[in-house]
């Protein structure tokens, strides 16, 4: 049974040509995306209002017939249904009401998480049935770590000193915040998938900023113990880790056991990867993502280069990161032309 190109090779089946989605591909740089988004008042009445939500999730399907379409939510979904307060800036991206002190772990909980995102839920069924039978549907979350950052941040940050520094003097008490959240993420991919997702995605955005140890314990651990939890109530779903910025460090989520692929950043060398993780394990990615802004011969080149040197093993072609506002988004056209037509020249495998 097919299962979408998508879908097949992430099981192992090899396309003349790897299957190609983008991280953000619903977003900004689109007009018909800033259309819908004028219509509602903050970026959580778009995310949480299910019909707004699968219509800008299925723009980018539509404008460019890619292989995969992912939820149009947030990752700042889970501290909002844990309680946190969360809301997003103009211009300033994401504010939380910053955790300062361990006691406030008690008043996070995960009893209205499935009833607070229930709209997502929603929006994930009704794009399951609008979607054509070949285009796959992503679920995803954030990872402990990167949650963990945002919540105690309260926003983004230079140096992740507060993060940080909680983590190195109390690493039980952030072991707790880290365990929570787990739970929440196990629940929130769990109904995402009873919705209709028919693969997940895990965005640990911030786990470079991590030295190699504390990496195994917050970031890599947490990640394996979210697939397993997972598996144990959908044995077969798919699920990618995406750990950005981690360098060399990738060779620790070589990790089949827990995921079927690793998204990696721009920072990884195509041929590196292509040596020390493909072998092991399906990789995605790793386009720069002003590649794409670029466009042109610039970005023929180095996409033709990526695929030249993954695109003869198990490989999703996508960027190393999120889709840029200032992208046009004929460069994205143009992109998915140049993936479909690659014909793989010998000569560079090496
Ligand atoms: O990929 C997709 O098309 C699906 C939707 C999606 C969004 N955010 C929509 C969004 C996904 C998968 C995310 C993940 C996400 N959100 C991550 C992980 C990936 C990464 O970029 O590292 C992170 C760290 C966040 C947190 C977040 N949400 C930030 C930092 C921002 C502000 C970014 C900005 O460009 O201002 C958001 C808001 C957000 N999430 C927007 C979109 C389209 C822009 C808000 C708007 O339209 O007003």
């Amino acid at each position: 049974m097919s299962g979408g190109k998508f879908l097949d090779t992430l099981a192992g089946t090899r396309f003349p040509t790897p299957p190609i989605w983008l991280m953000r591909q619903a977003g900004r740089y689109l007009p018909e995306y800033r259309a819908v988004r004028a219509t509602t008042r903050s970026f959580f009445d778009l995310a949480y209002t299910p019909d707004k939500a699968v219509e800008v999730t299925l723009q980018p399907i539509k404008r460019f017939g890619l292989d995969a379409a992912i939820i149009f939510s947030d990752i700042l979904v889970i501290p909002d249904a844990l309680g946190q307060k969360v809301w997003f800036e103009v211009g300033e991206g994401p504010k939380l009401e910053a955790l300062t002190d361990p006691a406030q772990f008690g008043q996070l909980s995960r009893a209205r998480l499935a009833e607070h995102l229930a709209p997502v839920y929603q929006a994930i069924k009704a794009t399951r049935a609008a979607l054509p039978k070949e285009t796959a549907l992503l679920g995803f979350a954030g990872a402990p770590f990167t949650l963990a950052c945002y919540m105690i941040e309260g926003g983004s940050s230079r140096d992740f000193a507060k993060v940080k520094l909680w983590a190195y003097r109390h690493p039980d008490s952030f072991g707790l915040l880290i365990d929570l959240l787990v739970e929440a993420i196990v629940d929130h991919l769990a109904n995402q998938v009873e919705a209709g997702a028919d693969a997940v995605q895990l965005f640990d955005s911030w786990a470079g900023i991590l030295p190699e140890e504390q990496l195994f314990g917050w970031s890599l651990e947490p990640m394996v113990r979210i697939a397993h939890g997972l598996r144990a109530r959908h044995p077969k779903v798919p699920i990618i880790a995406f750990p950005r910025a981690v360098g060399p460090a990738m060779l620790m989520y070589r990790r089949p056991d827990a995921f079927s692929a690793l998204s990696i950043d721009t920072g990884l060398g195509a041929h590196w990867a292509a040596k020390e993780l493909q072998p092991h394990i399906c990789l995605q990615g790793n386009l720069d993502p002003l590649m794409l802004v670029a466009g042109g011969a610039a970005l023929e080149r180095e996409a033709t280069r990526i695929l030249d040197k993954l695109g003869h093993g198990s490989f999703v072609f996508n960027l190393g990161h999120g889709v840029l506002q200032q992208t046009p988004p004929d460069h994205v056209a143009q992109l998915v032309e140049i993936v479909r037509n690659w014909t793989p020249s010998t000569s560079s495998v090496t």
